[in-house]
C-alpha cells in the first residue's frame, strides 16, 4: 500500500547534511584528529503529529528507499513478533529498500531500532524538561545522497529525524543536543562511531575534529583558498562497520605496526591543517595521496577505489583518496581550480556511478557544483 506524498519542501524541512572526510578517517576512531567538511547534499525530514482519529503508531518512512518502519525495541521480538530481521512486523518496504538502504546497513531493522532509540530519548528528554507526553508521530524523510557510500548518509538521516521530531513536538534542543542524540542513532549502524559524521551532519562547514581523553573538540577551519574537490562513487557498497572492526582487530593483533600507521595518519592530518590554512593546495594534494596509501595499508581500500584515485591523478588531480569508511563507497580528488574540478568530474563521472564537485570554503561552507555520472 503506498500513499502519495508531496515532496518535502526545503523551507519547512529539518535537514541533516552529508560529509566528506578530507583526512584522518579510521585514525579518528582511535583518538586521532581528522578534517571533514559538510556537503550540500543531505536528508530532509518532516514529522507530523497524528490526531486522535488517525490510525497507527509512530512511523518513519524513508524515500526513495521505500522503507516504512515503526520503532523496534530490544526484546520486542522475544515478546511475540517474528524474529526474522529483528524488527519483526515493524518493517514494511517495497523491497527496493534493499539496495540503497542496505548499502548503508540502514535497511529495515537497523532503522527501526535507531528510530526507537530516538523516540525513547525524546520521551525521556521531554519528561526531564517537564513537558507533557508527545503525540504519535509520522516522520517522512527524503534521502538526497547515496547511502553506504562514505558520505555520512546514516548520520544525515539521524540528524534530520532528530530535528524533525523536535520541531513537531516543540522540544527545545541546541546543536550539541542534536549531535548527542544523533550519535545514539549512529551507534545502531556503525557500532563504535567516532562521532565525526553526525557532528558534521549537524553543523556543516569545514571542521577539525578530535576525540581524545579531554573529550570532543570541534573547531571550524577556514581555508585560505577554496578547496575544489570531486567526489566519485564506485557504486559499490561501503562497509564502515566492517572496516572499523578490521582496523580494531589489526590494532589488537599487530599493535606496534598498526599504531605506527595511525600515528603517521595523525601527522598527515596535522600537516593538512597547515596546508589548508596556508592555501598550499599542492601540499594538501600530496597529503591526500599519503593518507590514501596509509589507508590502503590498513586494508580499507579496494581495487575500484584505487582505480578511481589513479584516474583522478592521471587527469591532473593534486591528490586523491577514499573518503569515509572505505571497503567501497566514494573517493575524493583535489582539483587545481573550478574549471579543473569540472573536468575531473567529467573524467571520473565516466568511470564512476556518479561524480560531483564540492567546493569547501565558500561563505556557508557547504557548496556543490555540477556533476556527472555513468
Ligand atoms: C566514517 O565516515 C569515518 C570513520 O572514521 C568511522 C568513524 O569515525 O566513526 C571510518
Amino acid at each position: 500500500v503506498s500513499e502519495r506524498r508531496a515532496p518535502i519542501g526545503a523551507e519547512d524541512a529539518a535537514f541533516g547534511g552529508g560529509k566528506i572526510i578530507l583526512l584522518g578517517e579510521h585514525a579518528v576512531v582511535h583518538g586521532k584528529p581528522a578534517i571533514a567538511a559538510g556537503i550540500a547534499r543531505g536528508v530532509r525530514a518532516r514529522a507530523r503529529a497524528l490526531g486522535p482519529g488517525d490510525p497507527g503508531g509512530d512511523r518513519l518512512r524513508v524515500s526513495p528507499w521505500g522503507v516504512d518502519v515503526g520503532p523496534a525495541r530490544a526484546g520486542a521480538a522475544r515478546d511475540g513478533a517474528p524474529r526474522d530481521g529483528a524488527a519483526g512486523d515493524a518493517v514494511a518496504g517495497d523491497g527496493a529498500a534493499g539496495d540503497a538502504a542496505a548499502r548503508d546497513g540502514a535497511a529495515g531493522d537497523g532503522l527501526a531500532r535507531a528510530f526507537a532509540a530516538l523516540l525513547d530519548a525524546l520521551d525521556a528528554d521531554r519528561a526531564a524538561a517537564g513537558l507533557p507526553p508527545r503525540p504519535r508521530l509520522r516522520v517522512d524523510a527524503e534521502v538526497g545522497l547515496p547511502g553506504g557510500a562514505g558520505l555520512g548518509c546514516s548520520a544525515a538521516l539521524g540528524v534530520a529525524v532528530v530535528r524533525a521530531l523536535d520541531a513537531a513536538t516543540g522540544t527545545p534542543r541546541d546543536e550539541a543536543g542534536v549531535v548527542a542524540r544523533s550519535l545514539d542513532w549512529e551507534r545502531v549502524f556503525h557500532g563504535t562511531p567516532s562521532g565525526i559524521d553526525n557532528t558534521v551532519a549537524a553543523r556543516g562547514g569545514l571542521v577539525w575534529f578530535s576525540r581524545g581523553e579531554g573529550g570532543l573538540r570541534v573547531e571550524p577551519l577556514v581555508p585560505r583558498t577554496p578547496l575544489r574537490l570531486v567526489v566519485a562513487d564506485t557504486g559499490l557498497p561501503g562497509a564502515t562497520r566492517e572496516t572499523v572492526a578490521s582496523v580494531r582487530r589489526q590494532l589488537e593483533r599487530a599493535p606496534e605496526r598498526t599504531q605506527k600507521t595511525l600515528d603517521a595518519i595523525e601527522t598527515v592530518v596535522r600537516n593538512g591543517r597547515v596546508a589548508i590554512e596556508g592555501g598550499d593546495l599542492r601540499g594538501l594534494g600530496q597529503l591526500l595521496d599519503m593518507n590514501q596509501w596509509l589507508l590502503a595499508s590498513l586494508l580499507v581500500s579496494t581495487p575500484e577505489l584505487e582505480a578511481l584515485c589513479a584516474s583522478a591523478r592521471a587527469a591532473g588531480a593534486l591528490g586523491a583518496k577514499l573518503t569515509g569508511g572505505g571497503g567501497g563507497g566514494c573517493m575524493i580528488a583535489l582539483a587545481e581550480d573550478e574549471a579543473h574540478a569540472e573536468h575531473l568530474a567529467i573524467v571520473l563521472g565516466g568511470r564512476a556511478r556518479e561524480a560531483f564537485v564540492v567546493t569547501v570554503g565558500r561563505a556557508a561552507g557547504r557548496g556543490e557544483g555540477k556533476g556527472a555520472g555513468r
